[in-house]
């Protein structure tokens, strides 16, 4: 293996990466309506596992279970049942069975809160309006945290973590990004608090430190601490870039054992390239991948390099041998991650490493609208949010696949998955 991205990298807290190929983390829906993982879940884990990624994020774990992204979603509440905890402990040993470092996604989803699972969500501030989406994806208006309940939550990723540690996971990526509670407290425009936790970006930023800090005081010194942390929400009034290089300044100081650079939410999803009409670009200079590598935070993670003492992880939009290389090699990023191309072949990372593929497929769902006034792209809100719901849906039908080994269903149209998906979410709420 003489490719660059099968060099191992050693995290700061002495977790070993055997490569430098990460799954990034993808919601299965797999859990049942308390949370609790299914045997499904386990069984696409001993997949990815068995693909070779030198480090495989599992999808977001919800830290409190009055606010979830969707039904479906794992949920780490107060003290787990037993048999939650067989589930845990079977998904880290089948990830980690052919070497892998695994951590555990963490995350509360505040105001995107799914109206499926929660009336009233709860943000940095009040909000009159839910955030928009459609199906599984929309949630309602939000009050206000209260200080104690900001105090809560550092003490719920807490007492997250520990259960991930026991459950025997490497460490945790802490979700600070993609529009979740974290990256809500970082936004001057959706954070309008004007105690100790909003304003400046220090205040912002406090929610995330204290967690950081409180995780690395309360776990051992080799529980590995992850943050996926947005380049830009790419919205007017959103987290920039200039703050988000103002952060991994913070984190330098915070013992923090690699940072994923992802950008945007479900109001500009950058983080799948979708370029929408009112698109904020943080910087035009950047915003465009790094030298034609297709890495949508190509640029920005090079330059967040220069300033972060630990590795960092770059997500979106790599669909080739040679670009996943060039990251490595031009010192874009220390390890390449994949998401949609990880619920399609889950043998990617040994391919990558043997040099079995050179272009990785990037199969678009039928039904994937790019223009027009029903595109993606398109100007009403609505069009755009039913193909976001149906992008995640699609690719999670072909993650169920992956769980009992059958290939790939490319002709699966996008709506056809979007009603599958929104019919399991519905039957999954009502168990
Ligand atoms: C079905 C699906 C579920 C996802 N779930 C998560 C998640 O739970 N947490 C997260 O940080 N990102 C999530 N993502 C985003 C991916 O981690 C990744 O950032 C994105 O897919 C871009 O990478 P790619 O171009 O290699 O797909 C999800 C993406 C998809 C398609």
């Amino acid at each position: 293996m003489t490719t660059p991205l099968g060099h191992a990298l050693t995290l700061p807290c002495g977790l070993v990466l055997p490569n430098r190929i990460a799954k990034a983390a993808l919601s299965e829906f797999m859990a049942d309506s308390e949370g609790v993982p299914s045997e499904h879940m386990i069984a696409l884990y001993r997949r990815w596992g068995e693909g070779g990624a030198g480090l495989i994020i599992t999808g977001n774990v919800m830290v409190d279970p009055r606010y979830i992204e969707a039904p479906g979603n794992v949920i780490l509440n107060g003290k787990l049942s037993k048999v939650a905890r067989t589930q845990l402990q079977a998904i880290a040993e089948a990830g980690k069975s052919s070497g892998s470092a695994v951590l555990m996604q963490l995350s509360h989803a505040g105001a995107l809160a799914s109206k499926q699972a929660c009336e009233r969500p709860v943000a940095p501030s009040l909000r009159r309006r839910g955030t928009p989406g459609t199906g599984a994806f929309s949630s309602a208006p939000c009050r206000a945290l209260t200080q104690e309940e900001i105090e809560s939550i550092v003490a719920q990723f807490v007492a997250a973590s520990k259960m991930a540690s026991d459950a025997g996971f490497d460490g945790v990526q802490i979700q600070s990004g993609h529009g979740h509670l974290i990256s809500q407290f970082l936004s001057p425009g959706l954070n309008r608090r004007t105690d100790d936790w909003g304003g400046s970006l220090h205040n912002r930023a406090r929610l995330m430190l204290e967690i950081v800090d409180e995780v690395r005081a309360r776990l051992p010194g080799n529980f590995a601490i992850s943050i996926k942390l947005n380049a830009s929400d790419f919205i007017e009034d959103g987290f920039r870039f200039d703050d988000c290089l103002g952060v991994v300044e913070w984190l330098n100081s915070a013992e923090i054992d690699l940072i994923e650079i992802s950008g945007g939410s479900r109001v500009q999803p950058k983080m799948f390239g979708l370029i929408q009409p009112d698109c904020y670009e943080a910087d035009g200079r950047l915003a465009s991948g790094y030298n034609g590598t297709g890495a949508y935070f190509g640029s920005f993670s090079k330059a967040v390099k220069t300033v972060a003492r630990m590795p960092v992880l770059v997500t979106g939009g790599v669909r080739s041998r040679k670009d996943a290389e060039q990251v490595i090699l031009h010192e874009v990023a220390d390890i390449v991650g994949f998401g949609r191309p990880m619920c399609l072949d889950e043998k990617l990372p040994e391919k990558l490493l043997f040099g079995e593929v050179d272009v990785i497929d990037d199969i678009m769902p039928e039904g994937l609208v790019p223009g027009g006034h029903l595109g993606f792209d398109s100007s009403f809100g609505f069009f755009r949010d039913v193909h976001f719901e149906a992008l995640i849906a699609w690719h999670s039908m072909q993650m169920a696949r992956l769980c009992n080994g059958s290939k790939m269903d490319a002709p699966v149209k996008l709506l056809s998955a979007l009603r599958a998906f929104r019919k399991s979410l519905r039957a999954t709420r009502q168990r």
